[in-house]
């Protein structure tokens, strides 16, 4: 039977130290930044050992800061944002954007590096290069096979399978890189996440509302579904689940679901508009502020729902049969 963990508990201080650096990171997203923090917590106690691979790293920020890293206050990834304009209706990714002088003002580098990160989109892998974080980034859609060796990896890490529509192949080729004695620690979204929305209240709402705050992003994840199907994928790419955290409640997803997001390129703007010293001022403040009001929230275990709900988010702990 594989354990089911209860997300250990770290000291006060441990804990607020790492919502304070990814909201240092993502202070204008701060449902972002604590369901990344509490992501970051839950794999705490699963070390990572080379050689490695994080899998679709995107820009690396995430990695970079679970395993210690931090970037000075001036730093966050608004900074380096494009098709502000085109977020809105055409649903662009404001991230996929990069300039040659881009620069992620580091001031504390972690003790250990991924060996590979892989990413099918070039702007965020020139982004995790100026990490210095990977000793290779490779472009890859997860869609198809990977360009690894059997058994190539002692600790395998995904945050994004959900966006892999080819996703049976995928956990195949995720045993397949994996050492005999390997882990794949990969953390899982669950279609649960459907209901922690305001969806059931479209009368009251409206679907322009709905839209407006939904952005289309769930119906964009191909292979979003249940635990129970999930760990159907899991078995049927022969591979056995060593522990199994849940870490984001229902109502941490209910608070994430109606968060800054419809208002995110608005305040981007906002932001990159104003002149360093302001904008270091606010974000200062404003980060001051959103410590405290998260810090009860920045739990995994934490939720106001009367009964007791699906998770919206897993780590798993895999290892080949
Ligand atoms: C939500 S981001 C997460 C990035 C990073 N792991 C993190 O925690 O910040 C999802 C990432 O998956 C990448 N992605 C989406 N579909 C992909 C695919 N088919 N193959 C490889 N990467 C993909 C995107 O480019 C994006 O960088």
């Amino acid at each position: 039977m594989p354990a089911t963990q209860i997300e250990s508990n770290p000291s006060q201080a441990q804990s607020s130290s790492r919502l304070q650096r990814f909201l240092n990171c993502y202070w204008l997203r701060p449902e972002n930044a604590f369901w990344m923090s509490l992501r970051s917590q839950a794999l705490e106690s699963h070390p990572i050992k080379g050689p490695s691979i994080d899998l679709s790293c995107g820009d690396g920020v995430f990695s970079f800061l679970h395993a210690g890293g931090d970037f000075s206050s001036e730093y966050d990834v608004f900074m380096e944002v494009g098709n502000l304009d085109e977020v809105r209706d055409a649903f662009a990714d404001m991230f996929d954007h990069t300039n040659v002088g881009y620069e992620p003002m580091v001031t504390l580098r972690p003790d250990r590096k991924f060996e590979v990160g892989t990413d099918l989109k070039p702007n965020m892998l020139l982004k995790a290069c100026r990490l210095d974080f990977y000793e290779c980034l490779v472009e890859h859609d997860h869609n198809h096979v990977m360009p690894f060796e059997n058994g190539a990896f002692q600790t395998v890490h995904c945050n994004s399978a959900y966006w892999v529509q080819n996703i049976d192949q995928f956990m195949s080729e995720l045993r397949r890189i994996t050492r005999k004695d390997g882990r794949i620690l990969l953390s899982v979204k669950l279609d649960s996440m459907r209901d922690y929305t305001l969806n059931a209240h479209r009368d009251k709402f409206g679907q322009r509302w709905l839209d407006i705050i939904g952005r289309g992003r769930i119906e964009s994840w191909p292979s979003l579904t249940n635990d129970e199907t999930w760990k159907q994928r899991f078995k049927a790419a022969n591979l056995d689940i060593v522990s199994r955290t849940p870490f984001i409640t229902a109502t941490h997803a209910h608070i994430w679901d109606v968060g800054l997001r419809p208002i995110a390129p608005l305040l981007v703007r906002m932001a990159n508009a104003l002149d360093e010293h302001t904008r270091q001022e606010i974000k200062s403040d404003w980060i001051d502020l959103l410590s405290e009001l998260l810090q009860p929230i920045h739990n995994a275990n934490f939720n106001i729902a009367p009964h007791k709900q699906e998770p919206a988010e897993i780590l798993y702990e895999l290892t080949p049969a």
